[in-house]
């Protein structure tokens, strides 16, 4: 049973017990939500409660039919936040974003599109502060000042939609109704909030023990080691080699033994081989997407020839989610589901006509147009938008071309073992998150937000992209840190950590080719061990404000203006995040900086923890301040009133004492600490 519970540890407590405060309400109006409909949307089954669909649209927009658009005149102090995975700022204003889900590997700040699709967003002034999610599954565009500096437009490819406006309320209150309408955020366990290390890929069982080893021997806590597809048989789904992974069940158990989860990732794409029984029954069931025709599609990913599961088709759905018993009934209890854009490397058609059209550039002498040409035509081959009109679903009957659904298919993957890890696990959550989503299945799982750089714009990237992940319903996200391509630096790890320690999913991801970034591999492994056991020391308040948030349908990462939601100064910094109730953090994500300025909202205590037993405390008033950060620092800025709970750190979270819980408090005479916890496995009514 869930149950926020504030006595289950009260030891070490040095404050006193009293009625919690709630967020003060600046506005103090309460949220209306109006539905509006254009044209006949097909239904993503993102929202859970549909009120009626009121004639007409909202006042503030235009609508103009002829160009598939909507238009509103910003104010111009108006900020926008929202709309999830997306490249720059916190405030999106200034940018053009499309909701495309892509398999997208470079999110420098000239994109459009990454891997989701997440059409919520708040607009908020002194005037006027709303909240709009535009449910429709295919692409549309934000311009948000990017044509013109006031002018906010949305454009559709088809204008099919329905709107949803929240008006009345504070920002905060705002997007708690809009949580409430698209539902209950997924809990993964509590083991999920331990660290855990990845590398595409870990290639035999003795790699991943050797891994483990090696944190052991440092001391440095991990909860997780993740298989990249090599664990597979030739990159086929619900497969194991049995040559480098021998006896897979024993050896899930004995990282078990050691208190290590051994986490797999899934592919969208299922491999052509005959005898293959996934092959096998998907296409006996006519489980994948057919061709205008009705043959099976053929694409291309890691294993070469795939068909795509029609995830949006219920019984494909109930069948490839019934797959992952084959792992779960291994004792295998979290999964990664990966290029579920879908990602699609070629398909025979096109490569067929590349290799035609190369013909005609054979023995000739290339200038700037023809060697362009002649490179796009290549290089056009991998994830070609055009792909998506090849193929049709079957969703509730009907049969619907992929690009009109496009966005929903990693969300329905998703759902597909989450709807199946309802039936296999009824009494257990089971750990999963994946790269491409759309809102719905934030109920379903976390994500991951794919494959960055190890570039300090990126670490930047992670903290300005919390916020909008968090308002969409993605409380259980994270990025891969130290980042996914590129070779990482010692310094930029380090600094990465002191973001990921407070993000629910903490994981460190990298590719083939690049520098190993295992943490023990350091020369200094000491200042890492210092930041993952403060992340274990944190855990009861991790953890308590990320159940709070999903419970209640509110935020644990958010901008500083939704707290101090007057202050014209908070609402442009775009640096600096409120983790749960009673935290700021700063974090430094330039190199070489062993400080950063700060802006403090009220009066803070600055706490520098350079490790979970060695920190100091310092009172500093509201306003501006260089703040020194070395980098085997951690900083955190406790608020006015508020507590900070830890805990001894151990190895594993299954290990943490909670006898040893003790709370830094700061004039905190008139406030307790809600703290949460409850068995980190079981699922809540
Ligand atoms: C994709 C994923 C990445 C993974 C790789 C190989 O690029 O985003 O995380 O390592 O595929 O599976």
């Amino acid at each position: 049973m869930l149950a926020v519970d504030g006595g289950d540890f009260g030891a070490g407590c040095a404050c006193k017990a009293a009625k919690k405060k709630r967020n003060i309400c600046l506005r103090g109006n309460i949220t209306m939500i109006t539905r509006y409909r254009i044209g006949e949307p097909i239904d993503t089954e993102a929202i859970l409660q549909k009120p009626e669909i009121h004639p007409g649209f909202d006042p503030a927009w235009t609508v103009i039919e002829n160009e598939k658009t909507l238009v509103l005149r910003m104010d111009p102090d108006a900020v926008v936040y929202g709309l999830g995975e997306t490249v720059r700022g916190i405030n999106k204003r200034g940018w053009l974003y499309t909701s495309d889900n892509k398999d997208e590997n470079y999110h420098d700040e000239g994109k459009h599109s990454l891997y989701a699709s997440h059409n919520f967003f708040l607009v908020s002034s002194k005037r006027d502060t709303f909240g709009m999610f535009v449910d429709t599954p295919v692409i549309v565009s934000f311009d948000i000042g990017f044509t013109k500096r006031d002018i906010f437009s949305i454009r559709f490819d088809y204008f099919d939609a329905d709107f949803y406006v929240l008006r009345g309320g504070s920002q905060k209150e705002i997007v708690r109704e809009f949580r409430g309408l698209i539902g209950r955020s997924y809990i993964p366990p509590k083991c999920a909030f331990g660290y855990g290390q990845s590398r595409y890929s870990y290639m035999t069982a003795e790699e991943v023990r050797n891994v483990a080893e090696g944190y052991n021997r440092a001391g440095i806590p991990l909860d997780m080691i993740y298989l990249d597809i090599d664990y597979m048989e030739r990159f086929k789904d619900f497969t194991t080699n049995e040559e480098t992974f021998p006896d897979f069940p024993g050896f899930v158990n004995e990282m078990k033994e050691q208190g290590i989860h051994l986490i797999p990732i899934i592919d969208a794409g299922v491999k052509i081989e005959d005898g293959y029984d996934i092959y096998e029954e998907g296409k006996a069931g006519n489980y994948f997407v057919k061709k205008e025709n009705g043959d099976d599609m053929t694409a291309a990913v890691w294993p070469g020839k795939v068909h795509l599961p029609d995830f949006l088709n219920d019984g494909a759905r109930e069948w490839f989610g019934n797959k992952y018993d084959f792992l779960l009934s291994k004792g295998i209890d979290g999964f990664w589901n990966d290029m579920n854009e879908p990602a699609i490397f070629y398909t025979e058609e096109y490569l067929k006509e590349v290799f035609e059209k190369i013909e005609d550039f054979r023995g000739k002498e290339l200038d700037v147009y023809s060697f362009f040409d002649f490179v796009g035509l290549v290089s056009a081959i991998e994830n070609n938008p055009e792909y998506f009109t090849y193929f049709y679903h079957n969703y509730h009957g009907n049969k619907i071309r992929h690009d009109k659904v496009h966005n929903l298919y990693g969300y329905f993957m998703t759902r597909a073992a989450g709807e199946a890890f309802r039936r296999l696990s009824p009494d257990k959550r089971i750990f999963m998150f994946s790269r491409a989503s759309y809102i719905g299945m934030h109920r379903y799982g976390g994500i991951w937000t794919g494959d960055n750089h190890s570039w300090w714009s990126h670490l930047l990237l992670n903290i300005q992209q919390l916020p909008g992940l968090n308002m969409c319903g993605f409380l259980y996200c994270g990025a891969d840190m130290g980042g996914y391509s590129d070779d990482c630096t010692e310094d930029l790890l380090l600094r990465w950590a002191q973001v990921s320690l407070f993000t629910p999913l903490m994981r460190n991801h990298s590719r083939k080719g690049t520098r190993r970034q295992e943490l023990y591999l350091w020369e200094n492994s000491q200042d890492f061990r210092h930041v993952i056991e403060l992340r274990y020391a944190l855990l009861p308040y991790i953890y308590s404000e990320f159940m709070k948030a999903a419970l209640r349908d509110e935020m644990y990462i958010e901008p500083l203006s939704f707290e101090y939601e007057e202050d014209a100064r908070a609402r442009e910094v775009d640096d600096q995040l409120l983790v749960g109730e009673s935290i700021m953090i700063a974090p430094v994500y330039k190199q070489n900086a062993s400080g950063r300025y700060v802006y403090l909202p009220e009066t803070m205590k600055l706490i520098r923890f350079r490790s979970a037993e060695d920190y100091d405390e310092e009172e500093l008033p509201a306003g501006d301040h260089y703040v020194s950060v070395k980098l085997n620092e951690t900083a955190v800025f406790l608020r006015r009133g508020h507590v900070l709970p830890l805990i001894a750190p151990a190895l594993r979270t299954a290990g943490l004492d909670h006898s040893t819980l003790h709370y830094i408090c700061y004039d905190a005479e008139a406030e307790s600490y809600e703290l949460y916890d409850d068995d980190g496995i079981s699922i809540s009514s």
